[in-house]
């Protein structure tokens, strides 16, 4: 069991999770991720990492409620059953500073992406790098930390579907105005959203990185549920990534992948929620 110190919502349907985990935020390095699980019986899900605090061994989480496991994990008070990491490869970007750090970068976070943006625009701004980020949202009334993401970034662009903050449309309807100016892009979001900032980028031979989200059961690359098409090969997320070179995914299959469980996510969700309502 590990101590829970808040869990917290923080809109609509996102909530930010403190756990004291010293041993996971000792290790952790931006890009990576942790599985948690609630409950001894819950499945284990994959969290990027928000925030780390080394000192003091705390981890700091943001999740969005969007399926059964995810509402159970909103409900955690005290204690958090299981959490297993750092897992997966380090950020690409964070993890070769010499060869980035005369480069123009921009991060491109979608929704809840924002989280593992902040994650490694605060270890470059640490490290002495400022680099310009697009965030993306349905609405201003869903969007997260931007107060805290304006400090550690030269230059934040934003981007909502309905205009009611920053720009009427998407991320890439921001990127395209500016892309010019840039070497690296990292994307960061819902699938749909890295793949149009793919097929933007490419247009303007801007190398892209992206951070996939697959289905993950393990974590270990031991299941296989997390695979996704490189370049023609098999990777699995968990451990091959889960950043990877935007320009070679296929994104038509991890998109198919993804919905592959819808019908059951919606049962399961059904479900939970009877469960919780009743049990709390
Ligand atoms: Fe099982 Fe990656 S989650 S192989």
């Amino acid at each position: 069991m590990y101590k829970v110190l808040y869990n917290k919502k923080i809109n609509d349907n996102s909530y930010e999770m403190k756990v004291l985990v010293p041993f996971v935020v000792k290790k952790a390095l931006p890009g990576q991720f942790v599985t948690v699980m609630a409950r001894e019986d819950s499945e284990k899900i994959p969290l990027s990492i928000y925030d780390c605090d080394p000192e003091n061994g705390y981890l700091y989480l943001i999740y969005q409620v969007v399926g059964g496991s995810t509402l159970e994990l909103s409900y955690v008070k005290d204690n958090l059953y299981s959490i297993a990491g750092p897992l997966g490869k380090p950020s690409i970007v964070c993890n070769n500073l010499d060869d980035i750090k005369d480069k123009k970068i921009v991060y491109v976070g979608g929704g809840i992406g924002i989280a593992p943006v902040y994650n490694q625009v605060k270890y470059l701004s640490d490290n002495g790098i400022k680099v310009d980020v697009i965030y993306g949202a349905r609405n201003e009334s869903t969007m997260i930390i931007r107060d805290k993401i304006e400090v550690i970034s030269n230059k934040v662009m934003y981007a909502t579907d309905d205009g009611s903050y920053g720009v009427k449309g998407f991320v890439t309807t921001v990127l395209e105005d500016v892309i010019n100016n840039y070497d690296i892009c990292v994307a960061i979001g819902p699938v749909i959203m890295m793949k149009n900032v793919c097929e933007l980028t490419k247009k303007y031979n801007l190398k892209t990185i992206v951070s996939m989200n697959p289905i993950m059961i393990d974590g270990t690359g031991m299941c296989g549920a997390c695979r996704c098409k490189v370049d023609g090969k098999m990777k699995f997320a968990c451990i091959d990534g889960p950043e990877f070179d935007g320009h070679k995914i296929d994104f038509d299959l991890a998109l198919k992948r993804m919905n592959i469980y819808k019908e059951e996510e919606k049962d399961k969700l059904d479900k939970m929620k009877a469960r919780l309502d009743n049990n709390g």
